[in-house]
């Protein structure tokens, strides 16, 4: 009888798990893929920091987080379209790097859908008075008092809109790891254009 390969025996394998991976990452928001890493290059190296994983697009293989448009990462991927995604799920032991191209979104059609959907509370990560990492004298959200310490109304929060951005990262490649007791395994998809290669890699 003939054995049924396991799902990480074979590229295509490893490859629909990893968009499954993904793809629940943004669908529930305990799981570890829920909250990547985004690196982006500025002028003093690369910098690193937590996003949430807001949509998975493909075939177009496109991440989705949201930001504030005057968050220091904003004006990184201005002068360096260049990003990269760390991903590591602890109980799985998978870990993804990704990198690619990344778009800026802040009033086309695209922003605008993204912010129709999101929920009032979210909403408030953008409707600070004053620019992300502004340096003040004592600790505070820099909301506004009339959305201090309340659940606001949709209405309310629309002053956020013009601060809010969506960064949508085209894949280019990902390299996967799994670490397994008997030996890791590892390896590595890129695409030009839609163009796929895809090889095994000594972990
Ligand atoms: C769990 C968690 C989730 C976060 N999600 C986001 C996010 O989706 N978008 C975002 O801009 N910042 C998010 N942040 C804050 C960033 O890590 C970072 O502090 C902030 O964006 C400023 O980064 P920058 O100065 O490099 O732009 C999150 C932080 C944590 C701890």
């Amino acid at each position: 009888m003939k054995r049924k390969r396991g799902k990480w025996e074979t590229l295509d394998g490893v490859l629909n798990e990893i968009w499954k991976m993904l793809q629940r990452g943004v669908t529930h928001s305990i799981d570890p893929f829920h909250r990547p890493v985004l690196g982006t290059a500025g002028k003093d190296g690369c910098s690193l920091r937590t996003v949430i994983l807001r949509q998975v697009l493909l075939p177009d293989r496109i991440l989705v987080c949201h930001t504030d448009a005057r968050a220091a990462k904003v004006q990184e991927i201005l002068a360096f379209t260049k990003v990269s995604w760390l991903f590591y799920h602890p109980k799985r032991k998978v870990q993804l790097r990704i990198s690619g191209h990344a778009t800026l979104h802040t009033e086309d059609e695209f922003a605008e859908r993204q912010w129709a959907e999101m929920r009032v509370t979210s909403r408030l990560n953008y409707c600070a008075t004053r620019p992300p990492g502004t340096c003040i004298d004592r600790p505070m959200s820099g909301l506004p008092d009339f959305l201090f310490k309340k659940l606001p109304t949709l209405m309310e929060t629309q002053i956020g809109r013009s601060n809010f951005m969506a960064i949508a990262g085209r894949i280019e490649s990902i390299d996967w790891l799994i670490l397994k007791p008997l030996g890791n395994l590892r390896a590595r998809f890129c695409w030009d254009n839609n163009e796929l290669s895809s090889t095994w890699l000594i972990p």
